[in-house]
């Protein structure tokens, strides 16, 4: 063989490979499964729970909306559902973007509202269903993870079908998002990310109230905003579970998420009254005079959680092993 021969073949496999490579991002990834056959019958009952739900405990739209930060835990201003302002490169430091000052493209949350051109409308409760809970949009892509699919992962079965019967029995709002566009790397990080169930998610029993707490928790994602991970990435740092320390900004100033460990740094000397008497302080919303005096943590949709569900988390969080709090450094 010749220099130059072999020169052609090794370039030949780096084209092999890099091809290789592309077909394997954009043909296989995000993992996925086609959308499962999940049929909602809205009834009364599930139309209540659904209600319940989104408004009390998974909070959709908190980020499916414009919020208002000059009121106390920033309510969702309507049209509810209807999606947000694009952030990009050149947005402010903002909570949706973990306080990072400029995104590294373009991202737009969606309009979730039963209008069928530039909502949800047209979507079959199979497709809702995989994108809350498996991160993957109804053209196959990925759902970027500011979108809290691996938390809603575990959302059982009649849980989601009551949030797909909430979700279509609201007004239709027309409100068109543009598509997103991430930067390289990130463009091709987060279509790792996706991993599709392998079939149904029963409900967790309400009488094993460490379960029931330990799924809610997952939920309402306490567990993600009270967990340090690595910024962008969906699993936690190991040894940190709900050990708080999450830095979050509000306007100039910085703000940790509580340790919910039973350590003397977290609730070590709470009582469970005492915990659940804390989300019912405020339930209203009121006008402040300055965003830095705001929280990230919505207590006046947490509010509505009832007596069993908190009590529930309660009895979950004292099972934890006792951590002492480490602050996660600021993303930027
Ligand atoms: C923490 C913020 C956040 C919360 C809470 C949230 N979402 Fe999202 N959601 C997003 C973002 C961001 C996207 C866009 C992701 C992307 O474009 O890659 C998204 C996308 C979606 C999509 C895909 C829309 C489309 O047109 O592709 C659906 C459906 C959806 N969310 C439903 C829900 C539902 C239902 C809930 C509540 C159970 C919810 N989301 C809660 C942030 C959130
Ligand atoms: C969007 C992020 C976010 C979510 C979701 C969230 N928290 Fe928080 N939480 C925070 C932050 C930030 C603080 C510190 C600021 C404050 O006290 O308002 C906090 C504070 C707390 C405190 C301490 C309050 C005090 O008086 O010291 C408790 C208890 C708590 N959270 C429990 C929960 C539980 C339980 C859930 C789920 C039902 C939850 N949080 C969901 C961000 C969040």
């Amino acid at each position: 063989m010749t220099l130059k021969s072999v020169l052609k073949a090794v370039g030949g496999l780096v084209v092999v490979a890099v091809a290789g490579g592309a077909v394997y991002l954009y043909g296989f990834l995000p993992r996925q499964r086609p959308a499962p056959d999940f049929q909602v019958v809205s009834t009364p009952e599930v139309l209540a729970r659904g209600e319940y739900l989104v408004k009390h405990v998974f909070l959709c739209n908190d980020c499916h909306s414009e919020r208002d930060w000059m009121t106390f835990s920033g309510p969702a201003i309507p049209p509810l559902g209807a999606g947000r302002a694009c952030i990009d490169n050149n947005s402010k430091a903002v909570g949706i973007n973990f306080g990072m000052a400029g995104f590294p493209g373009r991202l737009c949350i969606r309009n979730i509202t039963p209008d069928v051109e530039t909502g949800i409308g047209g979507w079959t409760d199979g497709e809702i269903v995989r994108a809350m809970r498996e991160g993957v949009s109804r053209n196959g892509e990925a759902l970027f993870p500011i979108m809290p699919w691996f938390m809603y992962q575990y959302m059982s079965d009649e849980d989601a079908a009551a949030v797909i019967a909430y979700l279509r029995a609201q007004e239709p709002v027309k409100s068109f998002r543009p598509d997103r566009k991430l930067d390289f790397p990130l463009n091709i990080i987060f279509r790792f990310y996706p991993k599709p169930l392998d079939g149904p998610v029963p409900s967790i029993p309400r009488s094993d109230t460490v379960a029931w707490g330990k799924y809610l928790t997952k939920v309402a994602r306490c567990e993600f905003c009270h967990t340090a991970r690595v910024r962008g990435q969906v699993e936690p740092l190991p040894g940190r579970l709900m050990s708080g320390g999450v830095p979050f900004t509000m306007g100039t100033r910085t703000e940790y998420s509580k340790n919910l460990t039973p350590h003397p740094d977290g609730l070590g000397n709470w009582t469970k009254e005492a915990f659940i008497a804390r989300f019912r302080v405020h339930t209203v919303p009121f006008p402040l005079e300055r965003e830095e005096d705001n929280s990230e943590m919505d207590w006046v949709a947490f509010s509505g959680m009832s007596d069993e569900d908190l009590g529930a988390i309660w009895d979950y969080l004292r099972t934890l092993p006792p951590l002492e709090t480490k602050l996660l450094a600021r993303a930027d």
